[in-house]
């Protein structure tokens, strides 16, 4: 069995009964919860904030599961304190929106959050690789960032190999989330690849049948 955390991703889910479709998530044993903040700058779209990881907080709480807030938005710094208080365990920030990205990292484990990295498809890992031993999470996006339901970027996939043999090198536990296009088509190169976290929204909340027959199917297919 090929070990990996599956992290839903709430922009694809029915946000008119959005606490009800995360417990589902959580019952079929997925550990962990991305919540796509953005802010409209950096990316062309709005999603939510803190809020919404405060109001889900309690629920993620009682399962044991972690809140992986993914930052698509300009100035992070200045909502790290507000993201924190309402509950994130792990905030990821991305290079292309930080003018110094190891203070970011800093400042969010200060606020004793895990503090995670990402970039764009077209970034080269080149300007993560100093940070990469300062955080518990590198997340290698696999879509242009700002919207779900988009096709999986092939080029990507070399990208978290050469993370997983980064990480494998030099002993680090950090999480590998790989975050945007996974289906049940290709989750099981994705994890042979390295990802210890596989991202999923429209795979689990907009596609087939129910969450739960989706999430099954999809750990089924990583397995195979
Ligand atoms: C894209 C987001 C992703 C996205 C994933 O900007 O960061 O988390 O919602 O959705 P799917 O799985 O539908 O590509
Ligand atoms: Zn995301």
């Amino acid at each position: 069995m090929a070990k990996f955390k599956l992290a839903p991703s709430i922009l694809a889910a029915d946000f008119a009964c959005l606490g009800d479709q995360v417990e589902i998530c959580l019952q079929e044993g997925c550990e962990f919860v991305h919540i796509d903040v953005m802010d409209g700058h950096f990316v062309p779209n709005i999603t939510m904030g803190p809020n919404v990881v405060k109001a889900l907080k309690p629920l993620l709480v009682k399962y044991n599961a972690v809140m992986d807030v993914h930052l698509m938005i300009e100035n992070p710094d200045t909502y790290l304190m507000e993201f924190a208080e309402a509950g994130a365990d792990v905030i990821t920030v991305h290079v292309e929106s930080c003018g110094r990205l190891s203070e970011t990292v800093d400042m969010i484990r200060s606020l004793g959050v895990r503090p995670g990295i990402t970039l764009n498809p077209d970034t080269e890992l080149d300007n993560i690789l100093e940070v990469i031993p300062n955080v518990d999470l590198v997340l290698i996006m696999s879509v242009n960032p700002g919207f779900g339901g988009q096709e999986f970027v092939p080029a990507t996939m070399k990208k978290i190999a050469d993370v997983r043999t980064i990480l494998d090198e030099t002993q680090s536990e950090a999480e590998l989330e790989v975050d945007g296009g996974i289906k049940v088509s290709n989750i099981h190169s994705v994890v042979q690849a390295g990802a210890s976290v596989v991202v999923a929204g429209s795979a689990i909340f907009d596609s087939g049948t129910t969450i739960a027959h989706n999430i099954v199917e999809i750990r089924k297919a990583a397995n195979m």
